[in-house]
């Protein structure tokens, strides 16, 4: 059995100093931000409180406690064996994607991404000055999947890098072992690099569907770097720090040419927290992902009852609801127009991929209270 999650009142949230609630006027109900409004785990908690008390305030240096918690954490919930040397630290997800494609690749190379996509895998190709190489995922109306004879297409035309979100932000989708398999198959047969982003990972509601890259075969393992970190799935994002992995020893080689300080810019207080997570905070996690169990599944009736012409399908993974704005006719950004007309703040879907201006992203991390008040501000703007 696991305890109920109490979310903090509305005043409470109000006065978290994170850009979830710092970034909008006090009258507009903040739901975009993957942020979750429940409180962190316990031995979370404790840990920082220890290092407070003692002052324990320095730099980050060597943190094997952190590699060894994840090795267990990800055997233990995947049946990945992975060897705890093979884990790197950066201060985030972000500084790791950008630091690993620095050194694969040169300016003007090709990084294929599946849209709709994070946003910011856009922002990261940028920053390296890579060409965006987009292959929007296949449609089969609220269920997306990757396409596979698109990206063989992209990978023969040159790609050099593909960063896959696995499993995928914003559509919720769980990539399937076979389709992982395809895609080490073609990256070997095309000598393409695959950065798989597994932040969301723990949070896939049916534990045995996600599938971590570098477990699905000797391809995978040769073609691939897995980005993750606890900071999504223990929501400790303010904390700062993130792992990358390589399995393969060229792979591994290229990764040693990293400077040192993607290491000690991360945080030591990250570091510790994250160890903690992963090491003792599993039955927060199963409280946690009970309540968004429940939570996909409000957000549904809410629609169906409530504005039904949105499309939602509910997700197989984390707490961001993909939705389908089209038949609401709100203008060219139905997210700006709701902030204006309804005061509630969600993502555009246009920053996810072009094709995507209809659509925004609801973060239903919080109470049903708030997520009512969610849907009844969408309704107002109609
Ligand atoms: C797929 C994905 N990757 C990375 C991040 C950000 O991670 P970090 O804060 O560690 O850079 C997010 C945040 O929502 C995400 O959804």
């Amino acid at each position: 059995m696991s305890d109920k999650v109490v979310v903090p009142s509305l005043a409470d949230l109000r006065q978290r100093k994170s850009e979830k609630w710092r970034g909008f006027p006090s009258d507009v109900l903040p739901l975009p931000v993957a942020e979750m409004d429940f409180p962190i785990a316990e031995p979370i908690k404790a840990s920082l409180r220890d290092m407070i008390d003692r002052s324990d305030t320095g730099y980050l240096g060597a943190i094997p406690e952190l590699k060894e918690s994840f090795a267990t954490f990800a055997k233990n919930l995947w049946g990945w064996q992975l060897d705890a040397n093979h884990v790197r630290i950066a201060s985030d997800v972000g500084v790791a994607a950008v630091e690993i494609l620095r050194v694969l690749i040169k300016p003007g190379d090709k990084v294929l991404i599946d849209t709709p996509v994070y946003n910011n895998f856009f922002n990261w190709i940028n920053e390296v000055k890579a060409e965006r190489v987009e292959v929007p995922l296949l449609k089969d109306g609220l269920h997306y999947t990757l396409d596979l004879a698109g990206i063989e297409r992209a990978y023969q035309a040159g790609v050099k890098v593909h960063l896959l979100c696995n499993p995928q932000n914003p559509t919720g989708t769980v990539h399937s072992k076979s389709e992982l398999q395809k895609i080490a198959d073609l990256a070997n047969q095309y000598g393409v690099i695959v950065i798989s982003d597994e932040i969301h990972a723990p949070l896939t509601y049916v534990t045995k569907d996600f599938h971590p890259y570098l477990a699905v075969s000797d391809n995978a393992r040769r073609t691939g770097i897995t980005i993750t970190s606890a900071s999504k799935s223990f929501n400790i994002a303010g904390l700062k720090c993130a792992i990358y992995i390589a399995e393969d020893e060229r792979l591994n080689e290229l990764l040693a040419t990293m400077p040192m300080a993607v290491h000690y810019r991360a945080s030591l207080f990250g570091g510790v927290a994250s160890a903690a997570a992963f090491a003792s905070g599993q039955s927060w996690l199963t409280s946690v992902l009970a309540q968004l169990d429940e939570n996909r599944k409000f957000v549904d009736s809410l629609i169906r009852s409530r504005i039904p012409a949105i499309g939602y399908r509910i997700p197989d993974c984390s707490y961001l609801a993909w939705l389908d704005l089209s038949a609401l006719n709100l203008g060219e950004n139905p997210a700006a127009t709701l902030l204006e007309r309804g005061r509630v703040a969600l993502n555009p879907g246009h920053t996810y991929g072009s094709q995507y201006s209809q659509f925004a992203r609801l973060n239903f991390a919080t109470s049903h209270e708030l997520i009512t008040d969610g849907i009844e501000r969408i309704l107002k703007a109609l």
